[in-house]
């Protein structure tokens, strides 16, 4: 619904057409960090109603898209493959199959409660879960980013980043509410032997 005291970043969004003002979030985190370079398959997790997806698509006209959340997607387009379902009931082996996105994105968010511990815990674990997605099925070197509300657990998640991926940024984009408690980690580069330590010794792999 239109409101005559919209910020500015949602009339930018209307004017432009994409579905949310979440988009200039994406936009902020890619012109910086350059994560959407060549990427060919994209997991886009809590991606209703679809300003993430639109911008992908926009930016990257080969790019596929396997994109998830709980609501609708507004968004209609080939490319695009939506499931809609809580992450914690997708299937990735059936809807990736041999496939691995270069990408995985997760700007999923619980409905707040206003109660500040339980909004913060919500939101950790729907980034743990992001997180977990992304170190099964990313693709060595691929990147991957999520929103989490800053709370006790922010530093614990940024340690587990840090095991996995080569780099990793914290980013505040600018479009982000005054009030909100929001910060974005990107995580860049995902080592591609993280799997391979956990192999038990004797399990007769050939590096022994
Ligand atoms: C801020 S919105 C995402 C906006 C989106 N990136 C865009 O640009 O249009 C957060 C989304 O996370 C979704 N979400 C929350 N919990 C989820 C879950 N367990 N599984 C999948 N999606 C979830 C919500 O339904 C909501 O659409």
């Amino acid at each position: 619904m239109r409101n005559w005291n919209d910020d500015p970043f949602t009339k930018k969004a209307r004017a432009e057409n994409y579905e949310a003002r979440s988009v200039y979030k994406l936009e902020e985190i890619d012109r910086r960090e350059k994560i959407l370079n060549g990427a060919k398959l994209i997991l886009d997790l809590g991606a209703a109603p679809g300003s993430w997806t639109q911008y992908c698509l926009k930016k990257l006209p080969r790019v596929r898209i396997l994109a998830v959340d709980l609501s609708p997607l507004n968004v209609k387009d080939a490319r695009i493959t939506f499931l809609q379902k809580p992450i914690e009931e997708v299937k990735f082996e059936e809807a990736l199959g041999a496939e691995r996105p270069d990408l995985v994105l997760s700007d999923m968010a619980p409905k707040t409660s206003g109660i500040h511990e339980r909004d913060v815990a919500l939101s950790f674990e729907l980034a743990s879960l992001a997180l977990n997605v992304a170190l099964q099925w990313l693709k060595p070197g691929g990147h991957f980013v999520a929103k989490l509300f800053m709370g006790d657990s922010f530093e614990e998640y940024d340690r587990a980043l840090r095991q996995h991926f080569s780099e990793v940024k914290r980013l505040r984009p600018e479009s982000t509410r005054k009030h909100s408690r929001e910060i974005f980690f990107i995580g860049k580069g995902l080592k591609g032997t993280h799997f391979l330590l956990g192999i038990p010794k004797g399990s007769g792999y050939p590096s022994e």
